[in-house]
Parts: structure tokens; sequence; C-alpha cells
């Protein structure tokens, strides 16, 4: 299991890395000779083409997924969303998102558009598939050559048509930087003075939360879970920790697609009320799982303790709430 290494390595490069790294930006001059301009499909079934609809004089976000992974890909899709909020109204206007799958024959505009609203992606996100000869040559054109599909990488690809820069990022690098990054591969917005971002590395707090399990939450959850804010890509956590044994939820967090061969009957309704993405395996450990635990326990808590009504003294109506 690879990937498990490679989360880690993903987990403590975005912790170290604060600022944009030079050296890694491979500055190339990708044009419309580069890029292939076949015909492909968008999740809402149309047809365009590639470089003249999706890339030309764009910034553009561009990674590779495919929708019955059951990996730490979805975690790609959720990260790069969560950036999207975070870029606001440019996404569509000036920057882009584009999800190539690497499953074509699988992943029908259809199946995408299932997935993508899963995600609640806006308009300025286009999942793309087609033939599959056709999208192996785009995928392979940027650097996705994988034969095997539980090997592709969960890397990004980050690049400004109009001025030819294009480079590797990974999703789970600190969002913060990430739209610093992004933005900056516009030269206007380079070449601006403004104040120097002060939280540049709030983002990723790993080494700094007294609560274990907080930061792990944040970086891995958080973008599919919110405790006591909604449903995002997976149920709202809130209460959890009193609807589920802690055994129980310890098993899940470590391996849902487990308890789902084993057709635990909670595992199965789950996946059929969830039925668009599946909660990865993260490859967590007891301790991580039992950390996490205790962060979903506490912030329940907290939560119910905000919103319990302050004392007061003359109540009418005898539903006095303290006991
Ligand atoms: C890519 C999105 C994604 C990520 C990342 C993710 N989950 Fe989930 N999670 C889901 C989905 C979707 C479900 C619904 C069940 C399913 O599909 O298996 C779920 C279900 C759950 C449940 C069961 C909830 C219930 O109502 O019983 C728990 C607990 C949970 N996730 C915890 C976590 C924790 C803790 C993390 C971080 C370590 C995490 N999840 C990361 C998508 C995600």
């Amino acid at each position: 299991m690879r990937w498990i290494g490679m989360l880690a390595i993903a987990l403590l490069a975005a912790a170290a890395v604060v600022a944009p790294d030079a050296s890694q930006a491979q500055s190339r001059q990708w044009g419309e000779d580069y890029i292939p301009n076949l015909a492909v499909k968008t999740q809402h079934g149309k047809t365009v083409r590639f470089y003249d609809d999706l890339i030309k004089d764009k910034i553009v976000i561009i990674s590779f997924i495919y929708t019955s992974c059951t990996d730490i890909c979805p975690l790609t899709t959720a990260r790069l969303s969560q950036l999207e909020e975070r870029l606001g109204d440019l996404v569509g206007r000036e920057i882009f998102f584009i999800s190539m799958t690497v499953d074509p024959k699988r992943d029908t505009p259809e199946r995408l558009q299932q997935f993508s609203s899963a995600f609640t992606t806006g308009p300025g996100w286009t999942f793309v598939t087609g033939d599959p000869e056709d999208i192996r040559a785009i995928n392979y054109k940027f650097g996705e050559r994988s034969e095997i599909l539980s090997e592709h990488r969960n890397q990004i690809v980050l690049g400004n048509d109009a001025t030819g820069e294009w480079q590797r990022d990974s999703a789970f690098s600190d969002l913060n930087r990430l739209v610093m990054t992004v933005r900056s591969l516009d030269p206007k917005w380079r070449d601006q003075v403004r104040p120097p971002a002060v939280d540049l590395g709030s983002d990723t707090g790993l080494a700094m939360s007294d609560q274990p399990g907080q930061a792990l939450f944040k970086k891995i959850c958080a973008p599919c879970h919110t405790i006591g804010v909604g449903d995002r890509v997976g149920p709202d956590l809130r209460d959890v920790t009193a609807r589920r044994e802690r055994s129980w939820l310890s098993a899940f967090i470590q391996n849902p697609a487990k308890l789902r061969a084993l057709r635990d009957p909670a595992a199965i309704a789950l996946a059929e009320k969830y039925p668009a993405v599946r909660m990865p395996v993260l490859g967590l450990g007891q301790q991580d799982a039992a950390d996490l635990v205790s962060y979903l326990a506490a912030e329940t808590t907290r939560l119910r303790e905000d919103q319990a009504p302050m004392p007061v003294k003359h109540q009418k109506g005898g539903h006095a709430h303290h006991h």
C-alpha cells in the first residue's frame, strides 16, 4: 500500500513548505502545439475542444481522478473544492478547474456529473471524459502516465496558458500557499504591491494544536466533513460519537472499505445514503482513529455547551435547562 506512505509524505511536505518553492516550478512553454485540441466531453455531456475551450488564455488547475477510486483520490477533489471556495469569484472568470478522468471507459458524463455534484463544484470546474485514446493522450501530455488506475498520482498541474507557465503541485499542500501559488500565475497580481500575508501557515497547524485529533481532522477530514455545519461530501459528524459505538467509529475511520466488505449494516446504509463518493481508506492507525474520535466527542460537547441556554433566573414556562 504505497499510498499510505505517500499521504504521510504529502502531509509532511505540506507542513514544511510555507512559501512557493521556485525550484519546483518548471516553466515550460506548453502552448497549443503541445496541448492536444481533441474533442472531449464534459460532465454535462457537452462536446468541447480540449485546448480551445478549456485551456486557451486561461489559468487552470488540472487534477486526475476516477470516480470509483476508494483510496485517497476523492480527498484530492475535496481539497480542491476547498481551494475553489477560497479563490471565490475568480473561479470561472480567470481561474478554471479541470478534472481529467483516468478511467474514461467507466467515467461517463453522467457518472462525472454525479461525482461533481457530491462536491458541489461550481460552473468554473469542468470534469472531462471522452474517447479513451484521446483522454489518455491528453493525460500523457500532463505527465499522468500510469498504466494501473490505483497508481495514478495525486498530483495536480497548475498553469497559465497566456504566459506559458506550468508547474506541478499537490492538492495536499497548505491551502493558503496553494491560493498564493495559483494567484501568482497571474502576472498582474504578481506585480501588485500588497502587504505580506500574515497567516500563510495557519492552515497547517500540525505542530501547534493541543488537541491531537484536531490537526488531523482539519487536514484530511474537513475537506469532506463538518462538525455541526451540515453535510458536505460526507455526513455532518456532530453527535456521531453519540450515534455510534466508539469501536465502530474507530474501525470505520481506519478502514471503511473493510466494513462495507464485511456487509456491516451501518456502513452499507451510509454508502446507500451517500452514493456518489466513498469515504476513502486514509491509512490511519488505531491511535490516529482514537485521537479523531476524542476530538469529535470534544467538539460535540463544546457545541452543546455553546448552545445551552444561559441560566435564567425567572424563566417562564418551567422549562429551565439547568440540571
Ligand atoms: C473524500 C471525502 C471524505 C474524507 C476525506 C473523509 N470522509 Fe468520512 N465519510 C465520507 C462519506 C462520503 C461518508 C458516507 C459513508 C461512505 O461513503 O462510506 C463518510 C462517513 C464517515 C463517518 C460515518 C458517519 C456516520 O454518520 O455514521 C465517519 C465517522 C467519518 N466519515 C469520519 C471521517 C474522518 C474522521 C475522516 C478523516 C480522517 C474522514 N471521515 C474523511 C467522505 C469522506
